[in-house]
């Protein structure tokens, strides 16, 4: 059983992370999605509507499990019986701070290893903070994000009158 960890703040999931999660679960069985519990960061959705968003995301993909984790990824992975973390790179901008994650979560346990996968090209320049941002500036953000995130982002923030 081959079982990969794609663990993020997915706050909130986007089109590049759907991607991604689609691209592992055709290398892999289970393809756990893990959410970091890191209030810290103050996210927009709580840990369990971010969970929910993407169980009803990828409720059709076959192979995925959304679960969520707090301290190090690496006792998650041990947890879970995970050897390997998915991690997307978009852009050369990604790749020094995955790197050094990947670096130090081998140091942490010798038997992780981390594959980097890229994304389609139409999805290379999104992620959940721009998108947060250009949603609350009235930005058209429908073709960035999933219809159930679409939704939640209404939601939480309103419909400006105006969106481009
Ligand atoms: O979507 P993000 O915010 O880029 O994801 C970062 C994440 C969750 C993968 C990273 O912060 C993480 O794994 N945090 C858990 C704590 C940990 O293990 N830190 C050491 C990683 S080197």
């Amino acid at each position: 059983m081959r079982i990969a960890v794609y663990p993020g703040s997915f706050d909130p999931l986007t089109n590049g992370h759907l991607d991604i999660i689609r691209r592992a679960t055709a290398l892999f069985d289970r393809v756990l999605v893990a959410v970091l519990e890191n209030e810290g960061k103050s996210p927009l959705f709580s840990v369990s509507e971010r969970m929910e968003l993407i169980l009803r995301c990828t409720e059709s993909i076959e192979g995925v499990e959304v679960h969520s984790f707090s301290g190090l990824l690496v006792d998650f992975m041990r947890r879970a019986g995970a050897s390997v973390v998915v991690r997307g790179i978009r852009a050369v901008s990604d790749y020094e701070y995955e790197l050094q994650m990947a670096l130090m979560n081998r140091e942490l346990h010798p038997g992780a290893e981390t594959i980097f996968m890229l994304p389609s090209v139409e999805y290379t320049f999104v992620s959940s903070r721009l998108v947060k941002e250009v949603f609350r500036l009235g930005a058209n953000v429908s073709h960035l994000v999933p219809t159930p995130v679409l939704e939640a982002l209404r939601a939480r923030l309103g419909e400006p009158a105006t969106r481009t």
